[in-house]
């Protein structure tokens, strides 16, 4: 993976709460990333034991240069801490040090780092500035920006949280070089999302350039994080709280959170229970007649080729349809037990509507093991 010296910036436009969002190699080491930040008298990196050995160091050492004190809290890894328990060892860090609310948390890390670090910002204090260092492709691409935060609950995936907006989104691409395979193609599920909800020539796009992708050329991925973060914005700028279009950007995600919930948080990763849930919800989108089939097929072999699963689990032995139906009367989208899935129905459009019982458990059928 060769670097990319160019800096790409992104903004998320809404109004006072607006910020940049910077893609490039070495921004981490960069004193110049933090410079527009408000100074203050102490920041907090919250990362993780995976994460923290390998860039925690020199995160800390750039913002020693803006910050008098720079503390550091270390969780535990993985989508199975991403709870109550872990969250107030932030909050305990935070009282340990006597962090005033001018204090910056820096989430360094994936999407479970950045997720809880933002609701820990939300909260402490009712409210302190926090900036994303994203160190997965599907946080660059996604989860770092757009303002939701939060931890899941046993009974339903990210249902505890707040929208808290970052200052400052911060993408360093070299960042990818360590990230194992498996967590890469997690990403691209995110990415290979944007496609078909709002832009087809980025959809040919990938599919052209899959391969460079998957070996991690730089410039490839520094526009996949691009483009990805251009469209969040677009539509993050329209509907910050998601009373209408953001809700497309959950494309697969109705199916994916009972996959997620139903095989126990962190056996399957979120991307890959988003990839096999986009392909579920482009047959259940067939099955209604938005789409033909070989856009269906166009699907399946995309995901496949990121090297994601395109077959669901079984969830229960005797009722399988049945228990992907009871966990997704939970998703956030549901209204008054009535499931909504995102479908595509058309070129570069989707839509959110309920589908009856009978179709969903056809599509269920069809699509799992
Ligand atoms: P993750 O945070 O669990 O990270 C994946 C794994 O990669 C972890 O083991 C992590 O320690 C490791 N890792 C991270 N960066 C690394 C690096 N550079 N090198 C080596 N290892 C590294 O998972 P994720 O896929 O980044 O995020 C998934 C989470 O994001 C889910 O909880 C999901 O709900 C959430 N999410 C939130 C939003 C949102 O809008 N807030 C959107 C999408 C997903
Ligand atoms: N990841 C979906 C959203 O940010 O709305």
């Amino acid at each position: 993976m060769q670097a990319t010296n160019s800096t790409s910036s992104v903004t998320i436009e809404l109004g006072d709460r607006s910020y940049p969002i910077h893609i490039s190699s070495g921004l981490l080491s960069d004193p110049e990333t933090f410079e527009a930040l408000p100074a203050g008298a102490s920041a907090m990196i919250v990362t993780n034991v995976t994460v923290g050995p390998l860039y925690g160091q020199s995160l800390k050492s750039t913002l020693e240069r803006h910050y008098k004190t720079v503390h550091v809290v270390t969780l535990p890894d993985g989508e199975s801490y991403k709870n109550w328990e872990t969250l107030n060892l932030i909050f305990d860090a935070l009282l340990g040090h006597a962090c005033d609310r001018k204090t910056v948390l820096f989430a360094l890390g994936g999407g479970v780092i950045g997720d809880m670090t933002g609701y820990a910002a939300a909260s402490y204090m009712r409210g302190v500035p926090f900036v994303q260092v994203p160190t997965t492709l599907l946080s660059q691409v996604d989860s770092s920006v757009g303002g939701k935060t939060g931890i899941n609950h046993p009974m339903g995936k990210n249902m505890i949280g707040a929208f808290y907006q970052p200052q400052l989104v911060v993408c360093d691409l070299n960042t990818l070089k360590t990230l194992p395979a498996r967590e890469l193609s997690a990403g691209l599920a995110e990415v290979i999302k944007y496609g078909p909800i709002a832009d087809l020539a980025f959809l040919d796009w990938i599919e052209a350039n899959m391969d460079r992708l998957l070996a991690r050329d730089v410039e490839s991925l520094a526009y996949a994080v691009k483009r990805s973060c251009e469209i969040k914005a677009w539509v993050v700028g329209q509907d910050e709280r998601e009373s209408g279009i953001r809700a497309i950007l959950n494309f697969g995600h109705t199916f994916g959170h009972a996959i997620e919930a139903g095989m126990g948080y962190g056996n399957w990763l979120h991307g890959e229970a988003v990839g096999c849930g986009m392909v579920m919800a482009a047959q259940l989108s067939h099955e209604l007649g938005l789409v033909d089939g070989d856009f269906v097929k166009r699907l399946r072999t995309l995901v496949q080729r990121a090297g994601l699963p395109t077959i669901g689990p079984r969830l229960d032995a005797n009722d399988n349809a049945g228990r992907y139906l009871d966990l997704m009367r939970v998703d956030k989208k549901a209204e008054g037990g009535e499931i909504r899935f995102v479908l595509i129905d058309g070129p570069a459009h989707a839509t959110v509507r309920g589908a009856s019982d009978a179709v969903v458990r056809r599509v269920i059928d069809v699509c799992t093991a």
